[in-house]
């Protein structure tokens, strides 16, 4: 056991710190040690550790924080339709997209006609929506720079400097369409406030698409030997599905598709808004992981 605490300390992130330590809590079935507060010196100190991988530039940036993907990535991660949905927006609709890194996904969604084939841009006729990009760093480059001085403010927009939980629906306004690929609804401490706050936004029949790495999958079995990003469980201790517990919230249409072949486990998700009376059972946060993804572990609140 000694040995084993030893080399677990070698790791280099305290993501997979905490996904080894969840694998063999697992295997000793020691569910029942749940029953304390979460330690909150550790929580603070990996929310610390977290804050430096935002705050990285130039060669501190870690290779596996990907900052710069573009929209036929978005298309190829997000669920099944995402592509046609933006493509149908007209020119008075928005787009936010949380957590957008260097917000290349808009860049490409705004590239002159000649520069992307229509189906890396998504679009099917001249219009385009509103979209604004948010991370809580400032990952501008100079291309996002010149494609917002060409188009005006009013068609893109970088907001930069906090997460989403510290903005208002007033702020940001509504949007037809919200995604988030490895931004926010991976990273989030608060995953149930995140998701309250997305489905605010949303129009009624609006649609949040987003993408869920290494969790236990709606439909398909548990491989042996995964590390788990985003673990939840019932209040009782019960291991509990991100699908599932989504598919608690009031208002809120889920579909999930599972990707067990994926080198993560990852479910796609699609929530569109249907009704006004939003509400997400609340998750309390048990741990947390720096890294990228971080990884975490909540409980639902009773
Ligand atoms: C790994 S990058 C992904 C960037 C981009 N989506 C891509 O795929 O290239 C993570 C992004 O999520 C942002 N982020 C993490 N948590 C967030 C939150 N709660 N609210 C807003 N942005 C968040 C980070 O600031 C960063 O822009």
């Amino acid at each position: 056991m000694r040995s084993a605490k030893l080399s677990v300390q070698k790791w280099q992130t305290g993501a997979a710190r905490l996904a080894v330590l969840i694998i063999i809590v697992q295997a000793l079935g020691l569910r029942a040690g749940w029953s304390q507060e979460p330690a909150q010196p550790r929580l603070d100190e990996e929310f610390t550790k977290q804050e430096k991988i935002y705050r990285s530039r130039g060669a501190d940036v870690p290779r596996g924080y990907v900052t710069g993907r573009g929209l036929s990535d978005y298309a190829e991660l997000l669920p099944t339709g995402f592509c046609d949905a933006l493509g149908s927006l007209g020119s008075a609709d928005r787009w936010l997209d949380i957590g957008a890194g260097e917000g290349q996904a808009i860049l490409d969604y705004y590239a002159p006609e000649d520069a992307a084939a229509p189906a890396e841009k998504c679009t099917r006729s001249g219009a385009k929506a509103r979209a604004v990009a948010m991370s809580i760093e400032d990952r501008r480059t100079d291309k996002w720079q010149q494609q917002a001085a060409r188009l005006g403010n009013d068609r893109i927009r970088y907001l930069t400097g906090k997460s989403l939980r510290h903005y208002s629906v007033e702020e940001l306004g509504k949007f037809q369409i919200i995604t988030d690929v490895f931004g926010g609804f991976t990273y989030t401490a608060d995953l149930s406030r995140f998701v309250d706050k997305v489905l605010s936004l949303l129009e009624i029949g609006g649609i949040f698409y987003t993408v869920a790495p290494g969790v236990h999958l709606e439909n398909a079995k548990d491989k042996l030997g995964i590390l788990y990003l985003t673990e939840l469980e019932d209040a009782a201790g019960r291991p509990l599905k991100v699908c599932s517990w989504l598919k608690q919230a009031a208002c809120a249409q889920v579909t999930c598709e599972s990707k067990s072949d994926w080198k993560r486990p990852t479910e796609l998700i699609n929530i569109r808004k249907v009704c006004s009376g939003v509400s997400v059972p609340r998750l309390k946060l048990w741990e947390f992981g720096a890294g990228y993804p971080p990884a975490r572990r909540f409980q639902l609140d009773p």
